[in-house]
């Protein structure tokens, strides 16, 4: 039987293994670990791509966001909008600094909060919106990413699944105030561990983001804030400096798988509610298919089904985060956010990895359509 993992990370390993050994090598001959110039080089080279003047790496996506959050400040007493809908570090961060998450239900198409559902929630204790750049769509805030901050909550964009993703020809980093991202293996740019980065248009706030990665010092023991140990290591650095030029090649590639799934679900007739639902893109060029998510109420079944069959898939995410646990004196109940509730029962990631071959698509696409039309 076939297996087809939902993310071949050895396949790409041949386009560039033996520049990263060779870089890796470097890092230990020169016996510098921690910063120093392959950090600087790395975030030289992303601010570049991004057309940003520069990026700020940090431990990891994560701590991307915390840090973001300790720059503006973010304590006790503030709210925090983010959607029902995301990772849990999202909401963690948040929680983490002793603010209020304030949670917003998700548009039913693209996953994301949008302006008409976050405007309501903004309070006069509102100090940050993340709107979550899910599954590597870009969120559309609309007109509150024109605004000026001094008349609007924060923008931190959590990119974490969409590093270059766009919006109307603008990529993520130029929406928001600040924008963050992560390293980890399974996102578009994954390192060899842990990593992320900070970026964005506000020069000042990513000027102390760099002092509170280094505990809150500049120069060296002398602390202007509590900051932390947020620090990149060299050894991702090295490695993502050389995976980054490889991002826009695999993205586009991506674009191409999950067209190419759209082409046959619809050639197969497949595309109805009780069958199943491929990913709304409101524009194929912006997005960047971290994950190609369909949804279908026979979910449970199609994913064992599957699974059976070798073909791997994941559910990002199975309960939304206003009911989580640990939020439950927050006072949410099931049913507050009926949108993101629904799509946890319903979403179910396939393989779209660049690497992936037109047989084992094919094969993918087959399962899903004995499994339907059976
Ligand atoms: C939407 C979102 N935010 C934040 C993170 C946190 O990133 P990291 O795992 O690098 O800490 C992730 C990682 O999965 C994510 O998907």
């Amino acid at each position: 039987m076939r297996s087809i993992p939902i993310l071949d990370l050895k396949a790409q390993l041949a386009s560039y293994r033996d520049r990263a050994l060779i870089a890796m090598t470097e890092v230990m001959d020169s016996q510098y670990f921690i910063m120093g110039p392959r950090v600087n080089a790395f975030e030289a080279a992303l601010g570049e791509w991004l057309q940003l003047s520069s990026a700020v790496g940090v431990s990891s996506g994560t701590d991307a966001l915390l840090v973001a959050l300790m720059a503006l400040e973010v304590g006790p007493g503030d709210e925090v909008i983010i959607p029902a809908k995301s990772f849990f570090a999202t909401a963690g961060v948040v929680a983490r600094l002793g603010a209020t998450p304030v949670f917003v239900d998700v548009d039913a198409q693209t996953y994301n909060v949008t302006e008409a559902l976050v405007r309501p929630a903004i309070t006069e204790r509102t100090k940050a919106i993340i709107p979550v750049h899910l599954f590597g769509q870009t969120s559309d805030l609309g007109s509150l990413y024109q605004q000026p901050l001094t008349e609007r909550p924060a923008i931190i964009e959590d990119a974490a699944q969409a590093l270059g993703s766009q919006l109307r020809g603008q990529r993520t980093g130029h929406l928001g105030d600040l924008c963050c991202t992560s390293f980890f293996p399974s996102k578009n740019l994954g390192g060899f561990g842990d990593g992320g980065a900070v970026y964005g248009r506000d020069e000042a706030l990513l000027e102390k983001i760099r002092i509170l990665r280094v505990h809150g010092s500049k120069p060296k023991y002398h602390h202007h804030y509590v900051g932390g140990n947020f620090r990149l290591d060299a050894l991702q650095a090295a490695v993502l400096q050389i995976k980054l030029e490889f991002l826009d090649e695999w993205a586009a590639q991506r674009r191409v798988n999950a067209h190419r799934y759209n082409e046959a679900f619809a050639a197969l007739d497949l595309i109805s509610p009780d069958r199943l639902t491929p990913p709304y893109a409101r524009d194929q060029e912006e997005h960047v298919y971290n994950q190609y998510v369909i949804r279908t109420p026979r979910r449970d079944e199609l994913q064992s089904f599957l699974r059976e069959r070798g073909v791997g898939t994941m559910i990002y995410y199975p309960s939304p985060l206003h009911t989580q646990p640990c939020f439950s004196e927050l006072g949410y109940v099931d049913g507050d956010f009926p949108v993101a509730e629904r799509a946890c029962r319903e979403v179910l990631a396939l393989p779209v990895y660049p690497e992936l071959s037109v047989d084992d698509f094919q094969y993918i696409v087959d399962s899903i359509k004995y499994f339907f039309h059976s």
